[in-house]
C-alpha cells in the first residue's frame, strides 16, 4: 500500500505498478524519429480511469505532442478532468520530468498535490508533486 499524503489517498502498490505497466506499454508506441527518445505516460483520474499517452513527433518539431499531454487530452476527450497522479517513462537516469508546457499544461486541472511519479520501463525512480515542479502556474487572465 502506497499512501500519498499529498492526495491524503492510499494506493496499492500493484495499482502503481498497474500504472508503470501501462506507460511503458504505451512508449513502445512513441512515435520519435527526430529525437529518438521516447516518453509513455499514464494519467490516473480519480474516477479510477487509466488514460495512456505518448509522444507523438511531427516534422514541423514544434507540432510535437508530449506523452502526459496525449494522455491528458485523452482523460478529457473520455470525461475526466480530476487525477491524482501521472507516471512517466523513460529510458534515462537520472528520470525525465515533464516538462515546463506540460506542467502548465497539467496545472490546468490538477492542484499542487498532483503527483508525478518518474520512471524507467522496469521502475519508479521518483516522485515530486506538480507544486514543487510548478510552484507558480500562470492561472487566469487578470
Ligand atoms: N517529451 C515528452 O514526451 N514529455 C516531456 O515532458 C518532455 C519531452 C518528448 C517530446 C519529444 O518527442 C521528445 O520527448 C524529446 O524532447
Amino acid at each position: 500500500m502506497i499512501a500519498l499524503k499529498e492526495t491524503g489517498m492510499e494506493f496499492e502498490t500493484n495499482e502503481i505498478d498497474k500504472a508503470l505497466q501501462a506507460a511503458a506499454e504505451a512508449r513502445k508506441n512513441a512515435y520519435a524519429p527526430y529525437s529518438k527518445f521516447r516518453v509513455g505516460a499514464a494519467l490516473r483520474a480519480s474516477s479510477g480511469e487509466l488514460y495512456t499517452g505518448c509522444n507523438v513527433e511531427n516534422a514541423s518539431y514544434g507540432a510535437t505532442i508530449c506523452a502526459e499531454r496525449g494522455a491528458l487530452m485523452a482523460a478529457c476527450a473520455a470525461g475526466d478532468k480530476e487525477f491524482s497522479y501521472i507516471v512517466v517513462v523513460t529510458d534515462v537516469d537520472p528520470p525525465a520530468y515533464p516538462c515546463a508546457l506540460c506542467r502548465q499544461v497539467l496545472a490546468e486541472f490538477c492542484g499542487p498535490d498532483f503527483i508525478i511519479f518518474t520512471g524507467t520501463p522496469e521502475k519508479i525512480v521518483g516522485r515530486i508533486t506538480l507544486g514543487e515542479l510548478l510552484p507558480h502556474p500562470f492561472n487566469e487572465i487578470p
